[in-house]
């Protein structure tokens, strides 16, 4: 018997577009569902930092490379980095409220609240301002304290990202540290609420 082909749309065709269908339709549903690769990266990257997490460089030409203790110097202005997954290297910049800054000071310069939360002299603290959120950019000439340029806030960076200057009405949060074969590690949560108070 002959076969019988066809010249125009008919109902023989179904069968494959269905399949087509099915395999969009599986694709869509992989990618939105909680065990699709791409959904936990996402969630990775929005995620708050964990301890463990290694903290890596924001900006400059080492983006995306671990921050040791040797590359924050005493009297420097702050340097900016994001925490990362250290098994996955997610880093977690899909929130801008994860940025923090770092700075190294002397071991006279730290609090005794401080002190445990630093590693080698480095602290690290929400580079978001608690006034309006601009990001906080410059260290104080004391090299103690950090400054906020949008309005002049003033937080000391060696006692508990408390305020000198305002108009912030809010510490800085920290983020304590400590320091794993030289490189900077996150040793727990931030301590504090983050940004500016909500509206
Ligand atoms: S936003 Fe930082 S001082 Fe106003």
């Amino acid at each position: 018997m002959a076969d019988r082909k066809c010249s125009g749309p008919c109902a023989c065709k179904e069968p494959d577009q269905n399949r087509r269908r099915g395999i969009v339709t599986g694709a869509i549903a992989l990618a939105l569902s909680p065990f699709s690769p791409a959904l936990a990266q996402a969630n990775g990257r929005m995620a708050k930092p964990k301890p463990g997490d290694v903290l890596a460089f924001a900006d400059g030409e080492r983006k995306g490379q671990p921050v040791k203790v040797e590359d924050i110097i005493v009297g420097d202005h702050p340097r900016f980095a994001y925490p990362m997954d250290a098994a996955t290297n997610t880093i977690r910049d899909g929130s801008r409220i994860n940025l923090v800054l770092l700075v190294r000071l002397k071991p006279e310069d730290l609090s005794e609240k401080t002190r445990p939360r630093a590693a080698d002299g480095v602290v690290a603290y929400s580079a978001v301002c608690t006034h309006y959120g601009c990001q906080i950019t410059v260290t104080h000439k004391d090299a103690r304290a950090v400054v906020c340029n949008c309005h002049g806030s003033t937080f000391d960076a060696g006692n508990n990202g408390e305020i000198v200057v305002g108009p912030a009405t809010r510490r800085l949060a920290s983020l304590p540290l400590k320091a794993v074969e030289g490189a900077l590690v996150v040793a727990a949560g931030f301590s504090g609420q983050l940004g500016p108070p909500q509206q």
